[in-house]
């Protein structure tokens, strides 16, 4: 059997980005499959441009990887105290394709940022942001990487134990979760 198809999708967009190097690591303990991260660069969302020229190109592909995959995790920063615009963004525009690419679909979020709750709040404020489109969204365990920044060692693997043994079991439960 061909290997399961993980998607990635990190709300920040900056080369370093903590949140991507998590996702990575979430590949890595996630074992054998085809992991590809998502281009959360799109376009700001406009009515009149899908009304002028339709869904842009670069959302559509987001929402066919979206719909092709066996399982998306996903990795927000905290910005003010909720995900970043650029992964609001992306949903939103994805809630505008047909086909509704979430549905039914194993899916794991986490979160990377500075402040102690390594951005608790914006990923319970993102689960609420994806109830409507009724992923099967893992409960936990919660992985939210607090000081972030000092959590990678230089091959960009995670030095804290205990950050890595819960990412392994939600990865784990991910995993379980495509076969049910
Ligand atoms: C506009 C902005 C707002 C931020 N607000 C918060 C915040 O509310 N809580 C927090 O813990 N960190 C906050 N931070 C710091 C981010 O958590 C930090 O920049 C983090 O590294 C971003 O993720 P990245 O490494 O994937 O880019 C903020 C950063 C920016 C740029």
């Amino acid at each position: 059997m061909a290997d399961p198809v993980l998607l990635g999708l990190s709300g920040a967009l900056r080369r370093g980005s903590t949140n991507s190097m998590l996702l990575r690591e979430a590949a890595r303990l996630f074992g054998p499959c085809s992991f590809a991260e998502g281009d959360l660069r799109l376009p700001l969302f406009d009515a009149d441009l899908q009304e002028a020229e339709g869904i842009p190109a670069s959302v559509q592909v987001l929402a066919d990887q979206i719909a092709a995959a066996d399982a998306v995790v996903i990795s927000t920063p905290e910005y003010n105290k909720a995900p970043s615009g650029v992964l609001k963004n992306a949903l939103d525009w994805v809630s505008r394709t047909s086909g509704k690419p979430w549905a039914n679909k194993p899916v794991a979020v986490m979160s990377a940022s500075s402040g102690r709750a390594g951005g608790e709040r914006s990923q319970a404020i993102l689960r609420l942001c994806m109830v409507a489109f009724q992923p099967r969204l893992l409960q936990g365990p919660e992985v939210h990487l607090a000081d972030c920044t000092n959590q990678f060692d230089d091959a960009g693997q995670l030095k804290s134990e205990l950050y890595e043994a819960t990412l392994q079991q939600l990865m784990d439960k991910l995993r379980a979760e495509i076969g049910r």
